[in-house]
């Protein structure tokens, strides 16, 4: 399904209400649930580990899309399973291991995602094209919302567009991913855009139609 899936990312969500802010963006036209682990170690900042994923899980009716920015992420694999995570996305850059840790992803029953930072060439996913749903081109340097979005990286979701061909992989943006950035970055070929300060901004869960407003513009 290649059709285009907003995911906003409640990384610039009230993390006070976190539960209200996942109900209000799917009631107003969000496709995936987009979640931010960062470590403090792998990237420099800390947020949210699979026990508030949990806690939020029964507030998404739909997809619930966890990207960790985290090393090691194995012994966290099965903790974001139980969490009821439907999509894992870890980085090809955070361990030495990435076709294992995609492996054991799949073991435990989710989907598998693949990060590439902007530094990281298309060719680090071409041996593991079988092994992922879903890859995901970082168009920031991970770690923080609201960064400028990198135009180079457009050039490399369309050479992995073509590497993927028929296979049923999605091809996912994220950072800096606006009404002037969106469409230029689906034209490149990808299907799933994250927007975390563009869906939020302005608004409140009881805001009635901000987000919807925002996620409509993208
Ligand atoms: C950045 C995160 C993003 C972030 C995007 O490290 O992975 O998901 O929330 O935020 P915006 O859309 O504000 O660039
Ligand atoms: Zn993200």
């Amino acid at each position: 399904d290649r059709t285009i899936k907003i995911a906003p990312s409640i990384l610039s969500s009230d993390f006070a209400r976190l539960g209200e802010e996942c109900r209000a963006i799917e009631a107003q036209g969000a496709d995936w649930v987009h979640v931010d682990v960062m470590d403090n170690h792998f990237v420099p900042n800390l947020t949210i580990g699979p026990g508030v994923a949990k806690a939020i899980r029964p507030h998404i009716k739909g997809v619930m899309d966890v990207h960790v920015m985290i090393a090691p992420v194995d012994p966290l694999i099965e903790a974001f399973a139980e969490a009821g995570t439907d999509i894992l996305t870890a980085h090809a850059e955070a361990g030495p291991h990435i076709h294992r840790t995609l492996q054991a992803i799949r073991a435990a029953g989710m989907k598998a995602g693949l990060a590439l930072n902007p530094g990281t060439p298309a060719e680090a996913a071409a041996p593991l094209l079988d092994s992922v749903d879903l890859i995901l081109a970082m168009t920031v340097n991970p770690g923080f919302g609201g960064q400028a979005f990198l135009e180079p990286v457009l050039d490399k979701v369309a050479a992995l567009r073509g590497m993927i061909g028929d296979r049923p992989v999605h091809i996912q943006v994220d950072g800096g991913i606006d009404t002037r950035t969106a469409g230029r970055a689906a034209a490149s070929g990808a299907d799933v855009l994250v927007a975390g300060s563009a869906v939020f901004r302005g608004g409140s869960p009881d805001a009635a139609q901000v987000y919807g407003d925002n996620i409509a513009a993208i």
